[in-house]
């Protein structure tokens, strides 16, 4: 059997096959000066990320600003770019590898920082595809990336995370069982490509309205992130599973 794809691209239009799952997507493309001018056009913000990165490296916000400005924030540090035409030259200089542009999701916040959601999607040989267990990941001060390590972020639980956090209009409860739903739909296409996987580590984003996004999907999850939480259960759980 050919080796498959393991790039966030395959990883999106898999996913984007299912017509449920669809609208849980942030529309993304490989980048280009093309592809780039177009989001920027569409969307407040836009994220620039390698196609193939991992633990929040090279990750870039684009966020428009008025009269033709746009913010660039990389790390801690971010730039004003004027027009579409600087802002593609300044972000060419930065893009060495193979990059996507992607619709950027105005996450919901925990005393000003971003935060998302880790959903560990299991089964065992035979069995059913199950939620094992679902942290929220703060973004450390100033980061726009949740990645623990690389921002100094931090977990808490997640009905916790919702319940200090700016999402309104919506109970965590109804919130979780939709991350759950989507998970499970999102684990199930995947499975139907990456045949052999039996886990899938999903990055789901919460908006301030409460809809749920699908960011990422992990082939080879950190099962460390739920170590983290005071409460050992969910860890258990996943352990569990891989055996
Ligand atoms: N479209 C997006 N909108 C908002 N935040 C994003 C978006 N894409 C990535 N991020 C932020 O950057 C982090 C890292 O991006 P991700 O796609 O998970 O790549 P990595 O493989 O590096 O973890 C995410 O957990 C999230 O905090
Ligand atoms: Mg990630």
């Amino acid at each position: 059997m050919a080796k498959k794809s393991k790039s966030k691209l395959t990883k999106y239009a898999v996913l984007h096959k299912s017509p449920a799952l669809a609208g849980t997507l942030p529309n993304t493309r490989l980048f280009s000066k093309r592809s780039l001018y177009k989001f920027l056009d569409r969307y407040k913000k836009v994220i620039a990320k390698p196609a193939s990165g991992s633990g929040g490296a090279g990750v870039i916000l684009i966020t428009g600003r008025r009269h033709s400005k746009y913010r660039v924030q990389r790390g801690t540090k971010s730039r004003t770019t004027h027009g579409k035409k600087e802002t593609y030259r300044y972000l060419r200089k930065k893009v060495k590898s193979s990059y996507l542009v992607q619709r950027g999701i105005s996450l919901a916040r925990i005393h000003g920082s971003p935060f998302d959601v880790r959903v560990m999607v299991q089964r065992k040989p035979g069995e059913a595809w199950v939620v094992t267990g679902m942290l929220a990941k703060v973004a450390g001060r100033g980061y726009i990336i949740t990645n623990v390590k690389r921002s100094g972020g931090k977990v808490l639980p997640l009905a916790t995370a919702i319940r200090c956090s700016t999402i309104k209009g919506t109970s965590g409860s109804a919130i979780m069982a939709c991350l759950r739903r989507v998970a499970l739909l999102a684990a199930h296409r995947l499975a139907g490509y990456y045949t052999k996987q039996r886990f899938f580590g999903l990055d789901m984003g919460i908006d301030s309205s409460g809809k749920v996004w699908i960011i990422e999907a992990n082939l080879r999850p950190d099962i460390t992130l739920f170590l983290k939480l005071a409460d050992k259960t969910m860890y258990h759980t996943i352990v569990s599973y891989r055996k």
